[in-house]
């Protein structure tokens, strides 16, 4: 059955953002990671975020008898982490692209928020702006390697949730149907659940998206 959902969650965050962040609002809300590890994956699953950001994913899934792994490229974003977990061995600081590098155990649920690219810039998040590496193009190819190395982590059948927006400063891009178009060369596209924010946004989108993936070795 393909799965098309609506969600109510709070937008609202556990912690304040560190000083580094200058203000920027990178986290998906705890909430919606909550919803979703009741919705895919039961106390004692093992869960990976390939871009674990500021943390979420692993703040929620131990304060939910999850086991999280994750790995995170910015080494200050890192630290910042690992000071606030239990599991301080299962986050690495690199680039999930190399992640048959790490040493990580067979995973039951892929939980993440990517660096988001709209499609007019040429600045790759993926490799921190190398212009060896600029484009659009490039960061859609780069995201469907890293998640064809991922499912090779994750159980048969297990499934892959990508949060995303559809960008809407300056002009509409449309992140989530691209990536969805791109990462189902490598998963099988379950469906999508719309998660409305019930806390007012003042800047943003007022919804947001997860795109829901499968690891059905297609
Ligand atoms: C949207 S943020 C994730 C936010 C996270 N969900 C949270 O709640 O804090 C994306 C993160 O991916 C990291 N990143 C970018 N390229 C990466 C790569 N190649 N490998 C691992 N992490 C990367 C960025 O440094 C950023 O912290």
């Amino acid at each position: 059955m393909a799965i098309s959902d609506l969600l109510t969650v709070s937008n609202r965050h556990q912690f304040p953002l560190p000083d580094f962040q200058n203000g920027d609002e990178i986290r998906f809300p705890g909430a919606l990671v909550s919803a979703l590890l009741d919705r895919f994956t039961k106390p004692g699953d093992v869960v990976f975020d390939p871009f674990v950001g500021l943390g979420t994913t692993f703040f929620v899934c131990e304060q939910r008898g999850r086991l999280p792994y994750g790995i995170e490229a910015d080494r200050q974003r890192y630290e910042w982490v690992r000071e606030r977990i239990t599991a301080k061995h299962h986050l690495i600081c690199g680039d999930s692209a190399e992640l048959t590098a790490f040493d990580l155990p067979e995973m039951d649920f892929c939980i993440t928020s990517p660096p988001y690219m709209p499609h007019w810039h040429k600045w790759n998040p993926l490799y921190n702006g190398d212009p060896d590496y600029d484009g659009y193009d490039v960061y859609l190819k780069r995201m469907q390697e890293i998640y064809g190395r991922i499912c090779k982590r994750m159980k048969t059948d297990a499934y892959l949730v990508v949060q995303a927006d559809n960008l809407t400063s300056e002009q509409f891009s449309p992140l989530v149907w691209d990536l969805g178009r791109a990462l189902s060369e490598v998963m099988t596209l379950e469906g999508e659940i719309m998660v409305n924010w019930s806390d007012a946004v003042e800047n943003g989108n007022p919804f947001t998206q997860c795109l829901v993936f499968r690891n059905t070795g297609a």
